[in-house]
């Protein structure tokens, strides 16, 4: 696996400025807006909330978590100095704070927060029972815990059997996820952890505008190209089928994302 998620402070800084770019573009995306609000709508607010995000990445849901009825602070963490960087050039809430650290070792009191959000993290780092536990600690007795994160065995751009735009997809679901079944395992780990479940959803999202779908065909072709599977000018002609099939009304994509709402015991 060569997810740079996994060890994103030891990333190239270039590769970490073109990921912050990728992520604003995804947080972005309308269609991608409505699933976020329809999962983080289903969350109990109430007055004076203190809210936690492990793996802020550049702060999208973060900004999106403040703007929450009642919500009195929210705090983003990442272990991306780069991440934080643009996270807090781009937060303008004054009830928004990031800071530079590791979900396994959250700098933060025992029972300080009333939620905890995992915002397509989980999937990325090896571990995920350890991230659990952490965030149950910093939890308050009865607080809530979010969970979102691709259903990656799912993710096609197929529009027939052995398309190879596809082949981008695979070696971003090998190369860019530590473990692409996670979301079929989260109910069990969520159990293990001392959570209880609340409820959980599918969100598919079809990439209706397709930047973020064609951003994420092209890193995989890059990829493919990188390890040299194929040539650079095979990943160009890859690249270019999937924006022709766009401009011809045949695209097609399918990222299925789920949800998982709990309470810490
Ligand atoms: C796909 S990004 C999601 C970022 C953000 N939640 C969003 O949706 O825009 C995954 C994030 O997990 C972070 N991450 C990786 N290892 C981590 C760790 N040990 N502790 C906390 N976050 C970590 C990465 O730096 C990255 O920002």
């Amino acid at each position: 696996m060569l997810d740079p998620y996994a060890k994103i402070a030891e990333v190239d800084p270039s590769v970490q400025r073109k990921l912050s770019e990728s992520l604003e573009l995804r947080a972005a995306d309308q269609e991608m807006r409505t699933l976020v609000t329809s999962y983080l709508s289903r969350l109990n607010w109430s007055e004076g909330m203190e809210i936690l995000e492990v793996g802020c990445g550049t702060g999208a849901i973060t900004r999106l978590l403040a703007q929450g009825p009642g919500v009195r602070k929210v705090t983003g963490i990442d272990p991306s100095a780069i991440f934080i960087e643009k996270a807090n050039e781009l937060g303008e809430q004054e009830c928004v704070e990031f800071v530079v650290g590791d979900g396994r070792e959250l700098p933060f009191a025992d029972q300080s927060f009333d939620v905890v959000v995992f915002h397509t993290v989980l999937g990325h780092v090896p571990s995920p029972e350890h991230f659990l536990l952490e965030a149950k600690s910093v939890l308050k007795k009865g607080g809530q815990i979010a969970i979102f994160d691709g259903d990656y065995a799912m993710r096609s751009v197929a529009i027939g059997e052995d398309d190879p735009i596809q082949a981008c997809v695979e070696i971003m679901k090998k190369h860019n996820t530590q473990n692409p079944w996670l979301v079929r395992q989260l109910p069990a780990m969520l159990a293990a952890a001392g959570f209880t479940a609340i409820e959980s959803a599918s969100h598919p999202y079809l990439g209706k505008n397709p930047d973020y779908l064609l951003n994420y065909i092209e890193r995989g072709a890059d990829r493919l190209a990188d390890l040299g599977r194929i040539t650079k000018q095979t990943a160009a002609a890859l690249k270019e089928e999937a924006h022709q099939r766009v401009r011809d009304g045949r695209f097609f994509g399918l990222f299925p994302f789920m949800s998982f709402l709990a309470i810490s015991e």
